[in-house]
């Protein structure tokens, strides 16, 4: 089986998504952020405010050449992970791409709790709302190169697999 590559914004539930995916067709289940943890021994926001956003997307792309590398995965990346088009290129070739969805309000939903999404919190200057639909805005062409894509906004994780399934 070639890889699946779940992509999209931050909140759009790529993590529960592939867990569930990768469970219901015997895959290994991947997800960059959590791998990048366990390598760096650190959390994402650590990370962000001790290394800072360069050297955590330098440790992205050097855990994507690892899991593209992989068969038989699914992989969740991070939100910003398509902001390296040789991220895009080594995924394209690894697998299927979908793209996540989901309408603003759920992704602020989502997305509520400070300190757990570094790009998210710095785009915020007292406007939650708007840090997302800019983020959003300036990513759409990106999360676009997907083959497809699924909004996530009135599902649960299995509906959203169900829906993938039959896309594929
Ligand atoms: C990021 C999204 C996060 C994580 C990091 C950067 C982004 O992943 O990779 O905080 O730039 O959108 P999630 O999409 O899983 O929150």
């Amino acid at each position: 089986m070639k890889n699946i590559v779940l992509i999209g914004f931050m909140g759009t539930g790529k993590t529960s998504t592939g867990r569930v995916l990768a469970q219901k067709l015997g895959a290994a289940f991947l997800d960059l952020d959590q791998e990048i943890e366990a390598e760096e021994g650190m959390a994402i926001p650590a990370i962000f405010a001790q290394k800072g956003e360069p050297y955590f997307r330098a440790a992205e792309h050097r855990m994507v050449e690892r899991v593209a590398a992989r068969q038989n995965a699914v992989i969740s990346t991070g939100g910003g992970t398509v902001k390296d088009p040789a991220n895009v290129a080594l995924l394209r070739q690894s697998g299927v791409i979908v793209c996540l969805t989901a309408d603003v309000d759920t992704i602020l939903m989502r997305t509520a709790s400070k300190g757990e999404r570094p790009v998210l919190d710095k785009e915020d200057k007292g406007d939650r709302r708007r840090a997302v639909e800019t983020l959003i805005e300036e990513r759409r062409p990106l999360y676009r190169q997907a083959d497809f894509s699924v909004d996530t906004s009135r599902l649960s994780p299995l509906q959203v697999v169900e829906e993938i399934l039959h896309y594929l």
